[in-house]
């Protein structure tokens, strides 16, 4: 449809431009495009004398069912839902709405990179879900993605775990917790260092320096604690991970990298990209990208940094990967540190597009009435306890209906992960168990169940053969929802373009609503057996993209809720 407005312009005025349709008000029609207003200024003509010749041209074609002129020269059109159907059957395939934008680059996600002193935090849920989301978006859009789970897991806490672990812990706690307890340690010594600093000593803080030196040299017992504790971690990492449905190809951690940060140091020097201090340590200066703090990538004692192993993170992927683009899915307290860290790359010569996909953090409702960030004094903060505490919610709301331990995972799942993409990335999220689960509101389950309720009238009418062309049925009940299926493959590439998932899940909320509507006043499994099979061929339709929709941003159907 655009298309045709583009060729009938190109024909009237012999120029190229591209259309995009909005939708306006449905009293003004389908379909409107201010292309008239456009084009009045590059041809210094009427804008309403131009949309008045389009149209004249327009009527000639059987596509629009009407067009009109309005106000300065809006162009508004209507198609005829048959008209709509047809174009869509054409448009139509098991992909309908992923599109070859990426044209098969390469493009490297990273996510969700927790650190590893800790247990899994909701800290991290951001991350997981954004990173997956990013993910599922670049592959709907022909990238070659290749995902990169960046553990925290150099530097300080593994000295701060081996001093806290021998003077506060035993074997037998460690095995009965876990990660927990590694957890519990690293707090509990993190404090002694607060109060010893304090206090003006430092027997503590030279006992966790010479630990982490005994690692870098190799030495045997710090070797054995260092995979015993990130063993410990990393079998808790990918124990949440595995629950909450994501995965990466990838997991070079910043100990990957730290060795290969000297290097990447002594790269920028010879470059003359970063200068020497008299004290050893090594700053890259900014001011020619407008940053008048410098990035510190060499400590004075020589150690490395979070920016050191970042720089030899983004060499190691130039020199394996050759990515085009690199989406790194970070929180947005480091919005100031990435800037520095890419205006380093540049430095560097690396022309590699590097994106930081940045988001609010995850405020609560505390106990005084108060908004405030998530954090472990109050409320909720492990994601054990946050998956385990939303699986008891969804269990209550499917109470009294059979439905399986898998389905309820999924509504779980489904709840927490929407609420991720409620609003645009960029805003703080207020998580409240109610509105999460809200049955009626924006929400995972709301969504969720509008795609159980299209499945299940497709599933009691197994035997119709709704794939069957229908002749003499016009579709203007359904009108509403093949120009929101129409809409679907615009909204992936935006989407994917911006980075911005809650573009999907606001387009599913819509389209859910939407067939709530067309439930109270349009009958399928009642209506005479041609039209129930042209309705149903439509509601296949509807099904699949939920579920293609949902699955961008992670979240499964479940079989029954
Ligand atoms: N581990 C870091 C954190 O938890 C995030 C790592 C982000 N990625 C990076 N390449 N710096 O804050």
């Amino acid at each position: 449809m655009e298309e045709l407005l583009a060729q009938t312009i190109a024909r009237l005025y012999k120029i190229d431009v591209e259309v995009r349709f909005s939708r306006p008000d449905p009293k003004f029609g389908d379909y409107s495009t201010n292309i008239a207003l456009k084009l009045a200024k590059e041809l210094g003509r009427n804008s309403r004398e131009i949309a008045n010749d389009i149209i004249v041209d327009l009527q000639r074609s059987s596509m629009f069912s009407s067009v009109s002129v309005a106000g300065a020269g809006f162009i508004n059109l209507e198609v005829s839902a048959i008209t709509l159907l047809t174009i869509l059957n054409s448009d139509w395939s098991k992909n309908y709405g992923e599109n070859d934008d990426g044209r098969g680059r390469t493009v490297v996600v990273e996510y969700p990179s927790p650190n590893m002193a800790k247990p899994y935090s909701v800290g991290h849920l951001r991350p997981a879900n954004q990173g997956w989301a990013a993910r599922q978006l670049m592959k709907a859009t022909g990238w070659n993605v290749i995902t990169d789970n960046h553990l925290g897991d150099y530097g300080a806490p593994f000295g701060i775990w081996v001093v806290g672990f021998i003077k506060y812990s035993s074997d037998e706690k460690l095995k009965s917790d876990g990660v927990y307890e590694l957890g519990r340690v690293y707090i509990k010594t993190k404090q002694a260092l607060k109060d010893e600093e304090l206090a003006g000593a430092s027997s503590l803080a030279s006992e966790v320096q010479s630990w982490l030196i005994k690692l870098e040299q190799g030495d045997d017992e710090a070797k054995k604690y260092s995979k015993r504790f990130n063993d410990i971690s990393l079998a808790h990492i990918h124990d949440i991970m595995h629950r909450m449905k994501i995965s990466t190809d990838y997991e070079y951690g910043e100990a990957f990298f730290a060795p290969r940060g000297k290097q990447a140091v002594q790269q920028l020097l010879d470059k003359g990209v970063a200068v020497q201090n008299d004290d050893n340590s090594v700053i890259v200066p900014l001011d020619d990208f407008g940053f008048n703090v410098p990035l510190l990538v060499q400590k004075s004692n020589g150690a490395a940094l979070y920016a050191t192993t970042d720089l030899a993170t983004i060499l190691f992927r130039e020199e394996n990967w050759q990515p085009d683009k690199v989406i790194y899915v970070v929180g947005g307290e480091q919005q100031f540190y990435f800037s520095q860290l890419f205006a380093m790359a540049r430095k560097l010569g690396i022309n590699t597009e590097l994106t930081h996909l940045w988001f609010g953090v995850i405020d609560q409702i505390n106990d005084d009435g108060v908004r405030e960030k998530m954090s472990s004094r109050k409320g909720v903060v492990l994601m054990e306890d946050l998956l385990n505490k939303a699986e008891a919610r969804a269990r209550e709301i499917v109470l009294e209906r059979n439905v399986s331990d898998e389905d309820i995972k999924k509504i779980a799942l489904g709840a927490i992960k929407y609420s991720d993409f409620v609003a645009d990335r960029r805003t703080n999220i207020l998580f409240d168990w109610k509105t999460i689960f809200a049955l009626t509101g924006h929400s995972g389950p709301y969504v969720q169940y509008a795609a159980v309720r299209v499945n299940k009238i497709l599933n009691d009418s197994q035997d119709a053969e709704f794939d069957l062309a229908v002749n003499d049925y016009d579709y203007e009940s359904e009108k509403a929802i093949l120009l929101k299926i129409m809409e679907y493959p615009s909204i992936i590439r935006q989407a994917a373009t911006d980075l911005e998932p809650h573009k999907v899940a606001n387009y599913l909320y819509e389209l859910a609503r939407i067939m709530n509507k067309y439930y109270e006043t349009t009958r399928v499994k009642a209506a005479e057996k041609s039209i129930m099979q042209a309705r149903l061929g439509i509601l296949k339709k509807v099904s699949h993209i939920f579920t293609h929709g949902l699955g961008l941003i992670g979240i499964e159907v479940p079989d029954a809720m």
